[in-house]
């Protein structure tokens, strides 16, 4: 299969191009490389380049000729949505409208698309399952939820057909140590507490202690980035086999808060390092933990990295690695 991948050189992407590699796929990647990795590309061929650019863009996906676009490229932090809705609409919606224009043009019809928990806001239910209405609350769920609506429309549309990937939180690193997360500015928990142990930061925040959880602090369902990326290849070949359009939720059905993350990266890393209370962050749910038996029941998801200390030890060795 041909496969055109955008965002492939950043930190989920690169992950699933490795899957698809593994298995033989033709793999073109489309990156624009703000916040990927010309090294992280371990299958396939680069084509450095933004979605903002239809012409350059068009010329590219005409010349490649895919079975399907898996479309990972988009800014992926809550907070900083918040305070920059602008470039969440921007990079996420309309950069994604231009790639679903340049597909329904050429008449490439298989779409897999990068979504998130974030889409349900405060889920009154968890585990959260597909069915839960999306509710965003943050700018960052706002722009995915828009996209899914947008493929909806689409798919009813024109001859297209797509599935909506909804991640929890993705975590870890390739366990041969080759590839994992590399963003300039890492704003999420599990690397910041390692950055935090190496001694990068002299201390780790703890956003919101009043939370209504055991300990006061978030829940979330950590996932190892390797399940998620099979989980892609098993919705992508779902997709070419049946042509049907849907959404699948990606995480282990348990969550850690996180205290208990904390804990466990002093636990892995050998490190003690200070920690420090500090108020709630803007647009972070209080919960937030997949129910994935649709993608477990249906297209036999079986995860094998299923385990909070192997994550982070995964994600700790690929840590030490960078400068
Ligand atoms: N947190 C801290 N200190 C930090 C960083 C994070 O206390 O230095 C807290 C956050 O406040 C939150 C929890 O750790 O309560 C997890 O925060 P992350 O930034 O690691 O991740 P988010 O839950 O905000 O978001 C991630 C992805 C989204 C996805 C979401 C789904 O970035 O794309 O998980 O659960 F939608």
């Amino acid at each position: 299969m041909k496969i055109l991948v955008t965002g492939g050189a950043g930190y989920i992407g690169s992950h699933v191009v490795k899957e698809l590699g593994r298995r033989g796929d033709e793999i073109l990647v489309y990156d624009n490389l703000s916040n990927g990795h010309d090294w992280a590309v371990l299958y396939g061929r680069l084509v450095k380049g933004d979605l903002s650019d239809n012409g350059f863009l068009e010329e590219v996906i005409k010349e490649f000729s895919p079975d399907a676009i898996m479309h990972f490229a988009a800014s992926i932090q809550v907070e900083e949505s918040v305070r920059e809705p602008l470039k969440y609409y921007r990079n996420n919606i309309m950069n994604t409208i231009n790639l679903l224009e340049v597909m329904v043009k050429d008449g490439i019809r298989n779409f897999i698309y990068s979504s998130t928990a974030s889409v349900y806001g405060i889920p009154e239910k968890v585990p959260v399952s597909e069915d839960t209405p999306l509710n965003p609350i943050n700018p960052y769920g706002f722009s995915k939820v828009a996209i899914e609506r947008i493929l909806n429309d689409l798919s009813k549309a024109a001859d297209f057909n797509y599935v909506s990937v909804r991640y929890f939180n993705v975590a870890g690193a390739d366990p041969e140590g080759r590839i994992g997360q590399a963003y300039r500015e890492a704003t999420h928990l599990m690397t910041r507490a390692l950055k935090t142990a190496k001694g990068e930061f002299n201390k780790l925040q703890i956003f919101g202690t009043d939370y209504p959880t055991p300990d006061g602090t978030c829940i979330r369902d950590y996932i190892h980035v390797d399940d998620l990326a099979v989980a892609h290849l098993l919705t992508l070949d779902y997709l070419l086999k049946t042509g049907k359009s849907r959404s699948f939720n990606c995480g282990y059905g348990h969550g850690y808060s996180v205290r208990e993350v904390v804990e466990a990266v002093k636990k892995i890393t050998c490190k003690d390092f200070k920690t420090e209370e500090v108020g709630r962050r803007p647009g972070d749910p209080p919960v937030l933990i997949a129910d994935s038996s649709r993608l477990k029941n249906e297209l036999n998801w079986s995860p094998k990295h299923a385990d909070l200390d192997y994550i982070i030890m995964t994600a700790w060795e690929w840590e030490k690695k960078l400068d």
